[in-house]
């Protein structure tokens, strides 16, 4: 339901000049008929943001961002639709009709629910912090897996203890009701009506959203048991295919590359090692809206898995979904001999983890070698099949000069003409056959 009619919303996007708007922000420079500027959308040095006053918009082509006033408002201040025209309509001098209320105040009211959930969040890390140091479990665990005080100060580590009621005694203490500790996922209810703590016994680590609010737990168990690990069930604020562990430090980093791994204790592991552009998947696959929140803040993805099967499929299955972001840069560090990036510094250090990260694959390199360990290209029909199962990859390239380049590596390979293996691209894109995303995700 429009807010409001479309002659007012066009009304104020005529009356603020595009280019006001935005160089009030973004320093611009005239170019031909448009001005040009450095992103504020995303991290860039050469400037690759352009605004058509004429025309009225915005247009990044460095990230793909782009709009018109009221969108660059939006996005730039993160406003809602209705908050952005109500500013731009005042900045003109514009009186708006009289709306119905209703849907700002329920998004008002959305918003304040979740400034609440942050904050009872916040005040649930504290809790879990403040236990650790009457925990000697929790203290023996965190120097089991060579975490400081410092580490663990600076990652809002925590420790849930053995109680069933310990963190919703203490939130009802602080004033907090509930059906909002309950909204937060803090507690559970049980069938008499109890509550009780949801995270029990559990070393816990504080998961941000990339404005650094609060929005959910992840928990790890101290010892062999199941499940490993349990997370915030998904909320009004959190959405475990939604979010990136640790975004909120990645997007301030000033490489243009982000290092994509699997686990917390990866990520912290790697961000202690200096690289600050690191984030993780929060136990689920990678999905369309994180590719594309990496998009806004990287040139490129490093994906840095696990090196067990499930690690190397997750790593397929996260090409297919990032080379849905057209912009996007993708590479495999392939950790080869340890587990998980965490084992992998802790046993060779960070240097050796630097040389690898310099001597990383792109995506197709990776692809090519990883399936062709399991083919002996001696024989007619392996070839045959290690051909066919790397076209599902190849027919994701969008260019033709990038599918030429990977073409001619498989045809040197496996002596099967460039041309054949390219045509072989096209009759599987043309029948749909190209890996489908919907089935890698199942
Ligand atoms: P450590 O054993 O603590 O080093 O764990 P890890 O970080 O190496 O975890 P692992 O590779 O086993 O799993 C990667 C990530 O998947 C974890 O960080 C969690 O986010 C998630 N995960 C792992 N096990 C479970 C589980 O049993 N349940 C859920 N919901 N998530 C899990
Ligand atoms: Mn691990």
């Amino acid at each position: 339901m429009p807010l409001f009619p479309d002659y007012v919303i066009k009304e104020v996007a005529d009356k603020n000049d595009i280019y006001d708007v935005i160089s009030q922000t973004v320093s611009l420079k005239k170019s031909g008929s448009s001005y040009i500027g450095l992103c504020p959308f995303h991290n860039e040095k050469t400037p690759s943001f352009s605004v058509s006053p004429r025309r009225g918009i915005f247009k990044c082509f460095g990230c793909g961002e782009g709009g018109d006033v009221i969108g660059f408002v939006m996005k730039n201040e993160n406003l809602s639709f209705f908050d952005a025209v109500t500013k731009l309509a005042s900045r003109a001098n514009i009186t708006l009709p009289e709306v119905k209320n209703f849907d700002k105040d329920k998004s008002e009211k959305r918003k304040e629910k979740a400034q609440h959930i942050y904050e009872i969040n916040k005040e649930a890390a504290n809790y879990f912090y403040s236990n650790i140091k009457n925990s000697p479990e929790a203290i023996a665990y965190f120097k089991k897996r060579e975490l400081s005080s410092s580490q663990v100060k600076a990652f809002w580590l925590g420790y849930a203890p053995d109680s069933w009621t310990g963190l919703f005694d203490h939130l009802v203490s602080k004033g907090y009701t509930e059906g909002d500790i309950y909204d937060a996922g803090l507690i559970r209810r049980h069938e008499s009506g109890r509550y009780y703590d949801y995270f029990r016994n559990r070393v816990m680590f504080t998961i941000f959203d990339s404005n650094s609010n609060i929005i959910g737990f992840g928990g790890r168990v101290l010892d062999d048991s199941k499940p490993k690990y349990l997370n915030s069930p998904d909320s009004s604020v959190f959405s475990k295919g939604k979010n990136l562990y640790s975004i909120n430090l990645a997007k301030h980093s000033k490489k243009k590359f982000c290092i994509l791994c699997e686990g917390y204790m990866d990520a912290i592991a790697l961000i202690s090692a200096g690289y600050d552009n690191t984030v993780a998947t929060l136990g689920t696959a990678i999905g369309d809206s994180q590719a594309r929140m990496l998009s806004r803040f990287f040139e490129e993805v490093v994906i840095c898995y696990d090196s067990d099967d499930a690690g190397r499929n997750a790593t397929n299955r996260a090409i297919t979904v990032l080379r849905g972001q057209d912009k996007l840069k993708i590479s495999v560090l392939d950790l080869k001999a340890k587990k998980d990036p965490d084992e992998y510094i802790k046993t060779y250090g960070k240097e050796r983890f630097n040389s690898m990260l310099n001597a990383r694959k792109t995506d197709m390199e990776y692809l090519i070698d990883y399936f062709g360990e399991n083919y002996n290209l001696k024989k007619s029909d392996e070839k045959i099949r290690y051909i066919s199962e790397l076209t599902q990859y190849l027919s994701l390239i969008p260019t033709k000069v990038e599918l030429d380049v990977y073409a001619s590596v498989v045809a040197e390979k496996t002596g099967v003409q460039a041309s054949s293996i390219i045509s072989q691209c096209g009759v599987k894109r043309a029948a749909g056959l190209a890996i489908s995303r919907e089935i890698l995700m199942l």
